[in-house]
């Protein structure tokens, strides 16, 4: 069977893409693929020399604007700043595994980056985009448990892995309840969630886990991994469609349409992470 590579891109030429944390890592390559095939590629990103420096003599457009995708005041600025349609908007900026840190609104750094962050740029963006919003999500929301009365971590003792996890969780049921409103609505904006399955990047820098370095037998590099987010965020895929690796256990392999967990199937669970998220960061709940 022919698998699905980048070199599959159609052609993205006025099409305009967010992504967030495209400096290094999966985002960067997302970066480099999309605006290989045409499209006006925005990098949102925390250090914008250091991501000038990184799309330096790469072919394509690159816009690059300052965007903390944990601190909702750089958020609401990046939003409040768009004009103009956003065909794709990607969510890719995240950390795992992450100790215990409060952003500068009080909040769970870990789950702020992975979950809250993202929604409240997605929400504020939402009237921009056309065609959809893809979320980078992982395996690991498998394992993801959610404390609604507790989302971020205020009354818990906090667990870097776990809080991963429940982000990842979160995000999967972002995807299912804005999908769910999207429809609703009559739009025709799609939500997708990408699974790079596990790519050989810094991302677990900080985690006690070593599994990425232990079985690299069982793992992508991050090319292939970010195989992932370009399917998502090109081809014809149904709303809410789960894209990860075909390989054993989704960790591997190329892209196609997967299965998320039960878990993030859930729309009365997608409907309340939602609300308990907007409460959260005092966001418009659409
Ligand atoms: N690699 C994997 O195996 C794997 C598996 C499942 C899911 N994912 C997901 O894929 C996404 C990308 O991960 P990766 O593997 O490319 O990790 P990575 O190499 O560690 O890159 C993470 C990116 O996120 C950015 N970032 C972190 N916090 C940010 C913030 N507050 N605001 C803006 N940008 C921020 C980083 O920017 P700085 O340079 O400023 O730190 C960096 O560009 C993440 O959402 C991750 O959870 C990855």
């Amino acid at each position: 069977m022919t698998k699905w590579t980048a070199n599959d891109l159609p052609d993205l030429t006025g099409r305009t893409v967010v992504i967030t944390g495209a400096g290094r890592g999966l985002g960067l390559i997302t970066a480099r693929e999309l605006a290989r095939a045409g499209a006006h590629v925005v990098m949102g990103v925390r250090d914008t020399g250091k991501a000038q420096r990184a799309v330096t003599g790469v072919p394509g457009t690159f816009d690059i604007r300052p965007l903390d995708v944990a601190d909702l005041t750089s958020v609401r600025a990046f939003a409040g700043s768009w004009s103009g349609d956003l065909h794709i908007l990607i969510n890719n900026a995240g950390v795992m595994d992450i100790p215990a840190e409060r952003t500068a609104d009080g909040l769970d750094l870990q789950t702020t980056t992975n979950h809250t962050g993202p929604f409240v740029l997605t929400n504020l963006l939402l009237e921009h985009i056309t065609d959809r919003v893809v979320h980078a999500t992982s395996q690991l929301h498998r394992q993801g448990k959610i404390d609604l009365s507790d989302l971020d971590w205020r009354t818990r003792k906090y667990d870097g892995m776990r809080a991963y996890e429940a982000s990842k969780l979160a995000g999967v049921l972002f995807s299912l309840e804005l999908q769910r409103r999207l429809s609703a609505s009559g739009s025709r904006v799609r939500s997708v969630l990408a699974s790079p399955g596990i790519a050989r990047t810094a991302l677990a820098a900080h985690s006690r886990s070593n599994f990425i370095n232990r079985f690299t037998f069982l793992t992508n590099d991050p090319e292939r991994g970010a195989l992932s987010v370009l399917y998502a965020a090109t081809q014809d895929v149904p709303g809410n469609s789960y894209v990860g690796p075909d390989g054993f256990g989704g960790l591997r392999g190329y892209p196609a349409v997967r299965r998320q967990g039960k878990a993030g199937l859930d729309p009365v669970m997608a409907a309340r992470v939602w609300e308990a998220t907007a409460d959260l960061a005092g966001a418009p709940a659409r």
